[in-house]
C-alpha cells in the first residue's frame, strides 16, 4: 500500500517534463563570453570585475588582482568552446578564477574512499518495489513534485557535500511522508556525525546513523550553517524529524537504483570529478570525462530518457542530480548525466559505490 501510494507520486512526477520545471524556476545570472570581451586586457579586466561582483563579494580582496590571471585563461578556453561549436554555451561559473587543483582540493574530494567502506554498519537492503525491473516509470523527476527538494545549497569551501546530501535526503523523504517542509541543519551533521571529518569529507550513511542514534535532527535555523568545522552544539528546542534507518541500494545495478529514486531521493557517490569538463558543466547531459580523482557525494533525484530526435544526443538516458555548488553550476544547481554503462560502475562511476537513503518512522 505504502509503495503503492509512493509509486503514483513519482508516476505524477514522471508525467510532468523538464523542461517544464526548469522553466518555472527564477533565472539565475550566468557571465558569458563575448568577443568584445576577450578583445583586450581592459575589456576582459571589465568582465573580471563583473564576475567578481557575483561570485567573489566576500572574497579576499588581496587575492583579486593575482587571480586575474587564472581568470583570464579560463574566460578564453571557455570563449573557444562555445566557438568550436558546443553543444551547450557555457558560462563563467563559481569555478572561473580557481586552478583545477584548487577546485580538486576544495570541492572535488569531499567523500575520500578511505572513511568510506565501514565494517560495523547494520545493512539494509533496498527491497524492488513490485515495479521492477519491467514496469518502472519512464521518467523521474522529483523537481516537478512541489515541495520535496529546498533550494539547492552552497557548500562553500567546506567539504560538506555528504552532509547536505544526507540532509536533503532526509528532508525530502519528510515531506513525501509527512508533507512537512524543513531545512534541516547540514552543520549539526558536519560538527556531530562520528567516524566522518566535518568539512574534510565524510559520507551521508554516518549522517543517518548519527540522527538515529540522537532520535533526530535540528533545522538550519537552530544550528546555521557556517561552512568551516566547528564544535558539536546541542540547540536548544527539539528536532525536527527523524529517521528509523537506511538502505542501500547495490552497486552497479541500473534499475534498482531507478526503482529507488522512484520512491524518493538516493544519496549517490560520484568519482572522478577532476576534470575541466566537470568543473565546467553548465548543462546538458554530461557524458564525460571523469578521470578516477576526486570523490564526492550528491543527491539522485530522477531520471529519464532524451527523445530519439534530439539533436545533440538522441534517445540518451541520465540521471538527475541534485548538486551542492550553489545554483551557477550546471542547470540551476543541477546536473543531468548520462545513464547506463552498468558494468563500468556508470559515467563518473556513479553506480560504483553503494547508494544509501533514509527510511521515515511514518
Ligand atoms: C587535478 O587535476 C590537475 C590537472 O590534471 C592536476 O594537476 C592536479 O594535481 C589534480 N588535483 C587533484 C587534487 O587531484
Ligand atoms: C528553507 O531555506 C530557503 C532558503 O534559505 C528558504 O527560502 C525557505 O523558506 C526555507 N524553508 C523553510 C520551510 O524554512
Ligand atoms: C567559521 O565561520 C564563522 C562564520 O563565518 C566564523 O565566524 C568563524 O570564525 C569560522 N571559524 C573558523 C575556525 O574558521
Amino acid at each position: 500500500m505504502m509503495v503503492a501510494a509512493l509509486a503514483s507520486m513519482a508516476l505524477a512526477a514522471s508525467t510532468a517534463k523538464t523542461s517544464t520545471s526548469t522553466a518555472s524556476m527564477p533565472a539565475v545570472e550566468r557571465i558569458y563570453v563575448s568577443s568584445e570581451n576577450v578583445a583586450s586586457e581592459e575589456s576582459m579586466h571589465g568582465l573580471y570585475e563583473r564576475w567578481y561582483a557575483l561570485y567573489r563579494r566576500d572574497g579576499d580582496p588581496s587575492d583579486k588582482e593575482k587571480r586575474f590571471s587564472i581568470f583570464k585563461e579560463e574566460a578564453r578556453a571557455v570563449y573557444e568552446l562555445n566557438e568550436g561549436g558546443a553543444h551547450v554555451k557555457h558560462h563563467l561559473n563559481l569555478f572561473a578564477d580557481m586552478t583545477q587543483d584548487e577546485y580538486a582540493k576544495s570541492f572535488a574530494n569531499c567523500s575520500p574512499l578511505e572513511i568510506r567502506p565501514d565494517g560495523n554498519i547494520k545493512l539494509n537492503l533496498h527491497q524492488p518495489s513490485q515495479y521492477y525491473p519491467d514496469k518502472l516509470p519512464l521518467t523521474v523527476d522529483w523537481r516537478t513534485v512541489d515541495g520535496v527538494l529546498t533550494s539547492v545549497k552552497r557548500q562553500g569551501k567546506c567539504g560538506s557535500c555528504w552532509a547536505i546530501a544526507a540532509a536533503e535526503a532526509m528532508e525530502s523523504i519528510h515531506f513525501i511522508k509527512n508533507n512537512k517542509r524543513t531545512n534541516l541543519s547540514v552543520q549539526e551533521l558536519v560538527d556531530c556525525t562520528p567516524g566522518n571529518k566535518g568539512c574534510n569529507g565524510g559520507v551521508a550513511y554516518k549522517a543517518f546513523q548519527y540522527v538515529i542514534d540522537k532520535h533526530g535532527i535540528h533545522s538550519s535555523e537552530q544550528y546555521p550553517y557556517v561552512g568551516n568545522g566547528s564544535h558539536c552544539t546541542t540547540p536548544s528546542g527539539p528536532p525536527v524529524m527523524s529517521i528509523k534507518r537506511y538502505h542501500y541500494v547495490r552497486r552497479r545495478n541500473e534499475k534498482m537504483l531507478m526503482d529507488a529514486v522512484s520512491h524518493a531521493p538516493v544519496v549517490v557517490t560520484l568519482s572522478g570529478l577532476n576534470t575541466t569538463e566537470f568543473k565546467r558543466y553548465s548543462g546538458g547531459i554530461f557524458r564525460g570525462p571523469c578521470n578516477n580523482k576526486g570523490d564526492h557525494q550528491a543527491l539522485l533525484v530522477g531520471y529519464g530518457t532524451l527523445p530519439s530526435d534530439d539533436a545533440n544526443a538522441p534517445g540518451v538516458k541520465y540521471w538527475v542530480v541534485k548538486n551542492s555548488w550553489g545554483k551557477s553550476w550546471g542547470e540551476r544547481g543541477y546536473m543531468r548525466i548520462e545513464r547506463g554503462h552498468e558494468a563500468y560502475g556508470g559515467i563518473c562511476n556513479i553506480m560504483m559505490w553503494r547508494a544509501w537513503y533514509p527510511i521515515h518512522p511514518k
